[in-house]
């Protein structure tokens, strides 16, 4: 049997590869490469010693998909493929909610149509929005998201929670992802974002190594300890095993549940460019700039449910997290 990941030669997906190749499960991937490339697979290999199956394809193409059911005996599906850049969800909302929504419902219909029970959806904590403080518990309010992505994410969590209301039979998990940062210690893999990053710790790396002028810190105004943004960073190698533990919990339980994936700890922007300068021994130029729109001051998570039900805790530091993003940096 194998587990297919959309979207799995990106940043989470490719990671989450490894682990589950790792843990000795057959792991088939499909992507359009629209914000990746196929060396990834390539890669994946180097790490692990096995090669993945790929199919080039849109998760949208309800006939490529279906033939990649036909071809290998998915037993279960992990959904990362989607659009996934704030910022430009805002200037782009119709290719957002055409994207993001037409390839889970594709998905959806191809995965009833071969009766495939298991499916683990790459969610968001952007679904918490504003709506009440942090830490989040899986349980606080959601909606009100401040940005299209967030939208399109809290709407797929109702579809999926409407289909597994549908189908009993179904084991559905939502994870909820908090800031994912960090590489592979190989240098092998990481986020390789297409033109100006958007997210923080690419930032900083492309700064230290000169790409980028400085680095603009978005806001240092916020009721924070200084300021500045906080935030739940993760390293992405623990982000994935949390994806493998997920597997194993959707392998023994029915339903829809969802799981928070962070650390617990938050943050600020200023305590993440310190930490980078210590671990990394270098200078990380920056600026205040005005806050950027739909940011909200504080996030970070209670990740006290993915510990008691899928035995599941994140390991890595900080200090981890910048070291390896840096090497990554380096070696990209
Ligand atoms: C983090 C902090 C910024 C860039 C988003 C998505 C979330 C997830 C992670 C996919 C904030 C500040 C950033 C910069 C800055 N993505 N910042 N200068 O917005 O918390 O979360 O990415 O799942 O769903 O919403 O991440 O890295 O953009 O920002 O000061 O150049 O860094 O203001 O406080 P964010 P981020």
């Amino acid at each position: 049997m194998a587990i297919l990941l959309t979207g799995g030669s990106g940043f989470i997906g490719s990671h989450t590869a490894v682990e589950l190749i790792n843990a000795k499960e057959k792991v088939v991937i499909v992507d359009d490469l629209s914000n990746s490339s196929e060396v990834i697979i390539d890669k994946i290999e180097k790490i692990t010693g096995i090669r993945p199956e790929f199919r080039k394809l849109d998760v949208a193409d309800k006939a490529a998909l279906d033939a990649v059911f036909t071809e290998f005996p998915i037993d279960g599906v992990i959904h990362f493929a989607g659009f996934k850049a704030v910022g430009e969800s805002v200037a782009k909302p119709i290719e957002y909610y055409r994207n993001n929504l037409d390839t889970t419902l594709t998905l959806l219909e191809v995965v009833r149509a071969h009766n495939c029970k298991k499916l683990i959806f790459s969610s968001s904590a952007t679904v918490y929005g504003d709506n009440s403080p942090a830490p989040f518990r899986e349980d606080a309010p959601t909606g009100n998201c401040t940005n299209p992505y967030g939208w399109t994410k809290y709407m797929i969590e109702q579809i999926l929670q409407g289909v597994a209301k549908a189908c009993p039979e179904m084991s559905i998990v939502l994870l909820r992802y908090f800031n994912p940062i960090g590489a592979h210690e190989s240098g092998l893999i990481g986020e390789r974002p297409n033109g100006i990053p958007n997210n923080l710790l690419p930032y900083i790396t492309q700064t230290a190594i000169g790409i980028r002028d400085h680095l603009s810190i978005y806001g240092d105004d916020y009721p924070t300890p200084d300021g500045t943004g906080v935030r739940d960073y993760i390293h992405v190698v623990d982000l994935a095993k949390g994806h493998v533990a997920a597997y194993k919990y959707a392998c023994q339980n029915t339903g829809a549940e969802v799981f928070n994936l962070g650390t617990g700890i938050g943050y600020s922007v200023l305590d993440v460019v310190k930490a980078f300068e210590k671990a990394n021994q270098i200078k990380v130029k920056y600026e205040i700039s005005p806050r950027r729109p739909g940011d909200i001051a504080t996030c970070y998570s209670d990740p006290s449910k993915a510990a008691k039900l899928l035995g599941w805790k994140a390991e890595k530091n900080l200090v981890d997290m910048c070291r390896d993003a840096w090497r990554w940096q380096q070696n990209c």
